[in-house]
């Protein structure tokens, strides 16, 4: 890219370093001092120029620049990665009782010394060691068994809350007591090495987020936000990790830099640029633990991130030391757990239900219990590997939680309880529902395991629910998942097609129904027998084929009968549309029960509107691409793509050359940053309304 900024190397030089000083500046304080004045599009701007004075002279961009967070290449694998000091984890504790005895315990062992206790919050994420060598981030890592894990740089670098390099002046060290300063700011300017470690984390907000777009394209959804992170830090491309927008926090700093309690290491790895739990407390008092935690319990809900528990360790790190360690775990700290939402049960039968698609999805069926206030009788177990991985017999006692704070899930089986009557549960060979045979599918993407689908495409189970799909995206709401299924026994309905043929007399005839309640169904089909184009795409229920992807058809096609006749390349060819939906749709057009289901639908009165009204061949976006980031002030993602769509622009969700415009809102992922590497321009909200409101 060429700038004219009439500027020489040396200027440039120095613009570049006040540039990465004021971005770091931004990032500590929307991250490490949680300011929420800080705005993204300032940051975006900063990071726009600095780019490209960096493209200008490639030999000035240093690798701890905030240039550098994207960019790295997919890896083949990962690489080993050594840890200086081993990475140990806590024992646990459940209840005060446990709790009692382990300060007694840890009292017996040191009855001279006085202590402190540090309470802090206990991230429910992933731990990760992070190395950094003359104040720059060199390595990142997982725990492994704890002397060695797996290299993660590339991804943590992607991380914004993750300094690339650490302050080491201290000059903004606000925080930092005089005589702690004091004591510390020698060591650390002369550490080579500085090693700090803490949790990787997924908000609960972008882990709802991202299980809607995980569904949305046909993918496996993440069973909770510690599976979500996990699952987006050992990505061996970065890009993925970027676009997953992880946070971390700080909570134990393994270089001896002087500090000499557990709350100077808070305080240090603050003042270094990390972000610290910001609830952690030193209490003087056994009974005062017991009080945060209940504290801590009352938040739990409220905070944005998920925690299983509160950590309370001997602040002294010298009595820290000298308690020594019990295995894998330090005796000096231990984790006092949330149980609430765990609790065990009796696995009594494994039931199969079949979905929309044919695929197969093994449910445990419990003996009821309360997990966290509420009574649990079912949990997924997703599939046959995840039914190997827990090893899991019917009859087999379990661990169950509510993760997520929702969704319940069995996380381990106790086989000391087992009798002896267990039984092997087995995905079944034939579908439950109509007998077809079934067979083995891999999914693609973040998929947990291989998914059993069934083979018959005329499945009733599969029919069920797609005539359960078809009814909700034409929104007749008057007809449920039990109407369907009493319709479907009575003989009154075979597919949806048969639903726009019912009259009222069909209904009032049936037992509870009555002449009021048929006469609302049947105004309500009337209502609904004309759709857009787009909705009756997606009412079709095509494989991998969501609401935006039907849009993106109708978009592209304008009338039903141009999409039948589109050959594999050319839905190939519309953005967003990988090639893998592509055939699918493809696909689905070309078989001929389908063809017939169509032709039905045309003969029972369902008219499709055209969809060519929703987008404006002259508006302002015309033939423009358009993406947009983080979210805006003034409107939701909904409304923006609408606005997109009637200004004539075409909503694409991934950036590339081909894109036009990158609008920027608040918070906004990788995307930002893709777009600036490409020389594609940028667009804060403000422009872009400007731009579709001239
Ligand atoms: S201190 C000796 N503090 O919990 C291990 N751990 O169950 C030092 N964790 O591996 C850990 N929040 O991944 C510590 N405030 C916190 C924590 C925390 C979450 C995780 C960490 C550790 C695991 C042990």
């Amino acid at each position: 890219m060429k700038v004219s900024n009439g500027m020489n190397k040396a200027e440039v030089k120095i613009r570049a370093e006040k540039l990465r000083s004021q971005i770091d500046d931004l990032r500590y304080r929307y991250h490490v001092l949680d300011d929420p004045r800080v705005t993204d599009e300032v940051y975006d701007s900063l990071t726009v120029e600095l780019r490209q004075l960096e493209s200008q002279y490639p030999e000035l961009a240093t690798p701890d620049s905030p240039t550098q967070r994207i960019g790295g290449k997919p890896l083949d694998k990962f690489v080993k990665a050594r840890h200086d000091v081993r990475m140990l984890s806590l024992n646990d504790a459940f209840s005060e009782e446990e709790m009692r005895e382990w300060a007694a315990r840890i009292r017996k062992l040191e009855p001279q010394a006085s202590w402190s206790y540090m309470c802090e919050l206990k991230f429910d994420g992933l731990a990760t060691s992070l190395l950094y060598e003359d104040g720059i981030f060199v390595r990142g890592a997982t725990r492994g068994d704890g002397l060695v894990g797996e290299d993660i740089t590339q991804n943590l670098k992607t991380i914004r809350a993750i300094p690339l390099h650490l302050r080491l002046s201290l000059q903004h060290a606000s925080g930092l007591p005089q005589a702690l300063r004091h004591r510390v700011l020698g060591s650390i300017r002369k550490a080579k090495r500085i090693e700090v470690r803490g949790e990787a984390l997924m908000s609960k907000r972008t882990f709802i987020d991202l299980n809607q777009a995980q569904k949305r394209s046909g993918l496996a959804e993440f069973a909770n936000p510690r599976n979500a992170a996990a699952g987006s830090i050992r990505q061996l491309d970065p890009g993925i990790t970027a676009s997953r927008k992880l946070s971390w926090h700080a909570y134990q700093l393994i270089t001896d830099l002087g500090q000499q309690t557990h709350e100077e290491e808070h305080l240090i790895c603050s003042a270094l640029g990390f972000p610290v739990d910001r609830h952690s407390k030193v209490v003087a008092e056994f009974e005062e633990i017991l009080v945060f935690r209940r504290e801590m319990e009352k938040l739990r809900e409220k905070l944005p991130f998920e925690i299983d528990g509160i950590v309370v360790q001997v602040n002294e790190r010298r009595s820290f030391e000298r308690l020594g360690i019990v295995g894998k775990a330090p005796r000096g700290s231990v984790a006092f757990k949330f149980v609430a939402r765990k609790a065990t049960t009796v696995v009594e039968d494994v039931i199969v239900q079949v979905g929309r698609q044919g695929n197969l999805t093994p449910v445990a069926v419990m003996r009821p219990v309360k997990v966290g206030g509420v009574t649990v009788t079912h949990a997924s177990l997703h599939n046959q590997d995840e039914i190997k991985r827990l090893g899991l017999k019917i009859g087999d006692t379990v661990i169950i939680q509510r993760a997520g704070d929702v969704i319940p899930q069995v996380v381990e089986v106790l086989p000391k309880l087992r009798t002896g009557k267990e039984r092997e549960f087995r995905m079944p060979r034939m579908c439950p529902v109509c007998g077809f045979k079934t067979k083995r599918q891999i999914i693609s993407g973040d998929a947990r395991g291989a998914a059993t689908i069934c083979t018959n495409k005329a499945c009733p189970a599969k029919n069920l629910r797609a005539m359960d799909h078809f009814v909700n995206a034409f929104e007749l709401y008057t007809i449920g998942p039990k109407i369907i299924e009493r319709f479907k026994d009575e003989g009154l309905i075979t597919d949806a097609g048969d639903i726009f043929s019912l009259k009222k007399e069909d209904i009032e005839v049936l037992e509870r129904f009555g002449e009021k309640s048929a006469e609302n169904i049947i105004q309500s089909i009337d209502d609904h027998r004309r759709v857009s184009l787009s909705r009756f795409i997606y009412a079709l229920g095509i494989p991998h084929v969501g609401e935006e992807t039907a849009i993106d058809l109708a978009q592209h096609f304008g009338g039903l009968e141009k999409l039948m006749s589109a050959n594999r390349e050319e839905i190939d060819t519309i953005p967003n549309i990988g090639e893998a939906v592509a055939k699918s749709i493809h696909e689905y057009f070309q078989q001929s029960q389908n063809r017939k289901f169509l032709e039905k639908l045309k003969r029972v009165g369902v008219t499709v509107l055209h969809e060519a009204h929703l987008k404006s061949a002259t508006g302002p976006l015309a033939g423009k691409k358009i993406v947009v980031t983080g979210s805006l002030e003034s409107m939701s993602r909904d409304e923006a793509k609408a606005a997109v769509r009637a200004a004539g622009g075409d909503w694409v969700s991934s950036v590339s050359k081909n894109t036009d415009y990158v609008v920027v809102g608040a918070e906004p992922g990788s995307k930002a940053d893709k777009a600036r590497s490409l020389g594609v321009t940028l667009l804060n909200e403000k422009e872009f309304l400007k731009l579709i409101k001239p």
